[in-house]
């Protein structure tokens, strides 16, 4: 049997403190899919990318890595198939470009440094970094670390790359180039979830929008239908004031 689902995330849950932050939260990737999370302030979307790879732990639910179930005694491999990359970069400052590449594939895959240092060169092209491999991240803008950030989440062959709002540390200069690398890898067939604010990137790379609030994802659907013809309240609000404040 076929199975094309990468990820699988059934009645997720999450507290803090007695507060539920996750209500039982589902959705599901295929292969290729790029699926953009969107919601207000507090609605839980890093809550729930970060129960993904158990950076925080969820209460209750279960999440399938290709058919695989993410728990407590996996989580080290598991976490070495999902690339996660943040809105502040969490680059080491003490370590070049080509370095930040390559630390993870000698120390988590185990590669050795010819062939880690062959692919973070690729990755590094990839994102439109080639000449910058000997400099150390404050060398470079923000955009430019957002890059090497996703090169270095690229080099690891993930099954999945999960972004936190990339792009919401960064001057509206820089989120394009940032946006521009994005929009590259989801037409390439790379399976992503993004939390962002950017619509044009949702209306252009994602194959499916989902709206969440207060812990619960109150609708999903294709770019079209949910900027065009959803008809719920709260998506129409949302897009509203996202539309107008940029
Ligand atoms: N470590 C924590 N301890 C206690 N409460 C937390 C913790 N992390 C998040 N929360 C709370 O959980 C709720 C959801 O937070 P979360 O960061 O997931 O929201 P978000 O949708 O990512 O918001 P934003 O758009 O501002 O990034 C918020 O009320 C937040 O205060
Ligand atoms: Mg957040």
């Amino acid at each position: 049997m076929v199975n094309d689902l990468i990820l699988d995330v059934h009645d997720l849950k999450k507290a803090y403190d007695g507060v539920d932050v996750l209500k039982g939260i589902g959705f599901s990737l295929k292969k290729g899919e790029t699926k953009v999370l969107i919601g207000p302030s507090g609605s839980g979307k890093s809550t729930l990318l970060r129960c993904i790879n158990y950076l925080t732990t969820p209460d209750a639910g279960c999440i399938k890595l290709n058919g695989e179930e993410v728990l407590d005694t996996n989580i080290d491999a598991m976490r070495a198939r999902m690339g996660f990359v943040f809105q502040d970069f969490n680059l080491f400052s003490h370590l070049t470009v080509l370095d930040n590449v390559r630390i993870c594939q000698i120390k988590v895959k185990g590669k050795d440094k010819a062939s880690a240092t062959e692919r973070a060169h690729q990755e590094l092209e990839r994102v439109g970094l080639a000449d910058r491999a000997e400099a150390y991240p404050a060398e470079l803008s923000g955009g430019q670390q957002q890059r090497v950030s996703i090169a270095r989440a690229l080099a690891m062959d993930p099954d999945v790359l999960l972004f936190d709002e990339p792009t919401s540390a960064l001057d509206p200069e820089l989120t394009g180039e940032v946006t521009k690398v994005m929009q590259q890898l989801a037409k390439e067939g790379m399976t992503m979830v993004v939390v962002t604010h950017e619509m044009s990137f949702a209306r252009q790379a994602a194959d499916e929008i989902i709206f969440m609030e207060h812990g619960y994802i109150v609708e999903q659907g294709a770019p079209d239908f949910m900027f065009n013809q959803s008809t719920h309240e709260r998506t129409r609000a949302f897009l509203n004031v996202i539309a107008e404040h940029g």
